[in-house]
C-alpha cells in the first residue's frame, strides 16, 4: 500500500477494544511519521458504543449512525458509506462491527476492508465461535484477521494467533484468552499492509 495520507477508518459496535489497541499501536509504533498512517476516524452504528466515547477522549473524530433508524440494510450501508468516505480511507478496518455487509458495500472497499474473527478460520465462522470451539472439544482455539469478500468470514488470512483451550474454559474465559491475542494481531496486521 503506497502513497502517504493513508486514513485508516475503523467500524464497532461495542466495547472497542481492538480499535484502542489499533490506535495505540499507530501512536506507540508511530504509524504517522514512518508510514504516512493515521486513524482517521472511528465508527459505530451504536451510539451508546463504549469505545466511541474511548476514540473522542484519544481526538479521533467519531461518528455514530443508528442501524435501526433506516429502512433496510441498503440504506444503512448506503448512509455508513458516505460517512466512511468522508475521510477517502486507505482501509476500512472492521473491529467487533456487528453487521452483516450488502455486496455492494463489500465490493465498495474490496481490496481494503478487513476483518478479525474469533476462530481459527477457516473453522467456525458465524457466531458463537468460542461455545462451538469447546463443544466440539478443540484443543486450541484463536483468531483470524482476514480480507472482507462477498461471503461472510472467508477472504485471504493475513494473521492467525493460537491459544490453548483449557480444562473447565467457559465460552467467556475462552473468548477473553483469545481476545488478547487478538490485540497482538491485528495492530501487525494492518502494519504490514500499511508497509507493503
Ligand atoms: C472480538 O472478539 C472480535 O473478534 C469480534 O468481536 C469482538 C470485538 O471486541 N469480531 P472489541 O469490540 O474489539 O472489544
Amino acid at each position: 500500500m503506497s502513497g502517504v495520507n493513508k486514513n485508516i477508518v475503523i467500524l464497532i459496535s461495542g466495547s472497542g477494544s481492538n480499535m484502542a489497541a489499533i490506535a495505540e499501536a499507530a501512536r506507540t509504533r508511530r504509524w504517522e511519521a514512518r508510514l504516512g498512517a493515521r486513524v482517521a476516524a472511528v465508527i459505530s452504528n451504536k451510539a451508546a458504543a463504549a469505545g466511541l466515547a474511548w476514540a473522542r477522549e484519544q481526538g479521533i473524530a467519531t461518528a455514530a449512525l443508528d442501524h435501526t433508524a433506516f429502512d433496510n440494510r441498503e440504506a444503512f450501508d448506503a448512509a455508513l458509506m458516505a460517512e466512511i468516505d468522508r475521510h477517502s480511507p486507505a482501509l476500512v478496518v472492521l473491529a467487533g462491527f456487528m453487521r452483516i455487509l450488502t455486496p455492494g458495500f463489500v465490493q465498495h472497499y474490496e481490496g481494503r476492508m478487513i476483518n478479525i474473527h474469533p476462530s481459527l478460520l477457516p473453522a467456525f465462522p458465524g457466531l458463537r465461535t468460542h461455545q462451538r470451539a469447546i463443544e466440539m472439544g478443540c484443543r486450541v482455539a484463536g483468531a483470524s484477521v482476514h480480507r472482507v469478500t462477498s461471503e461472510l468470514d472467508h477472504g485471504e488470512i493475513l494473521e492467525q494467533a493460537v491459544v490453548p483451550v483449557l480444562p473447565g474454559d467457559t465460552a467467556e474465559t475462552l473468548a477473553a484468552r483469545v481476545l488478547t491475542q487478538e490485540h497482538v494481531i491485528y495492530p501487525r496486521a494492518i502494519e504490514k499492509l500499511l508497509s507493503a
